[in-house]
């Protein structure tokens, strides 16, 4: 059963005050019935955000992870820390990450294997940019992506408790302009035909523009397991209202 997940990353937003009145309004979120809610704050908010989440049922995510273990690294965070601050998930591969800060698919790969190796949960997230889609490539370059799963796929590394993928088109980021949910379905089932037998249970989000006016349509796809939403995920009530339509409710 792949129940929906929905994870708000706040992106370098915020502050201590903005941050407690967002945790305030979106408090309720994890009790909510069959949905789960992941919230991936600033790492420097991390401590304070999981410490308000106790006992609310929404889980704590990173945006980054180190792709070394520890040592001389500065200004890395590694995987045993998250996990040791009681962080569940950590993006992996975000656009930004790789257009602006050289997350390379063999680095992303790495990233991944600290995440699984310090038992959180890691998000691959994968999607082409505006020219790659003008030149028909969209397909190539997801392809080329999940190779940082090969070893997960052909068996060779044991399959996380979770799969998690999400696809974020970067035309679709913060452009107002999301991706239509019969295109999404389509990359999502091929995506999922790639992962072989580990894609059954894996869940494939999508994000890039989600809001309250198409995470319903999104949702209403049978290969969208859920969403990760970037702007609308600082607002309560804006995510509040995802995180409810997101369950059909
Ligand atoms: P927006 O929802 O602001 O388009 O951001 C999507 C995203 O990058 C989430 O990781």
């Amino acid at each position: 059963m792949r129940g929906p997940l929905v994870i708000g990353n706040w992106k370098m937003n915020g502050s201590r005050h903005s941050i407690v009145q967002l945790l305030d309004g979106i408090s309720g979120l994890g009790r909510q019935a069959g949905i789960e809610v992941v919230v991936c704050p600033p790492f420097v908010y991390l401590g304070e955000v999981g410490a308000r989440l106790q006992s609310t049922g929404l889980r704590l995510g990173a945006q980054h992870v180190s792709e070394y273990g520890s040592g001389a690294y500065t200004g890395e965070i590694g995987a045993a820390m998250l996990a040791d601050i009681g962080c569940g998930y950590v993006l992996v591969g975000h656009s930004e990450r790789r257009a602006l800060f050289g997350a390379d698919d063999v680095r992303v790969a790495r990233q991944f294997e600290q995440a699984q190796g310090a038992g959180l949960t890691p998000v691959l997230c994968i999607g082409e940019n505006a020219e790659q889609r003008a030149a028909g490539q969209a397909w190539e370059v997801l392809r080329r992506q999940l190779a940082a799963i090969e070893p997960i796929v052909e068996g060779r590394a044991p399959c996380p408790r979770t799969l998690v993928i999400a696809y974020e088109p970067v035309w679709a980021i913060g452009t107002g302009a999301a991706a239509d949910p019969q295109e999404v379905q389509l990359l999502h089932g091929r995506i999922r035909a790639v992962l072989g037998a580990a894609g059954r249970d894996a869940r494939i989000l999508y994000g890039g523009s989600v809001v309250t006016d198409n995470v319903r349509a999104l949702m209403a796809q049978p290969d969208i397991d859920g969403v990760l939403v970037g702007g609308a995920s600082l607002s309560a009530e804006q995510f509040t209202a995802i995180c409810e339509l997101a369950t059909g409710s």
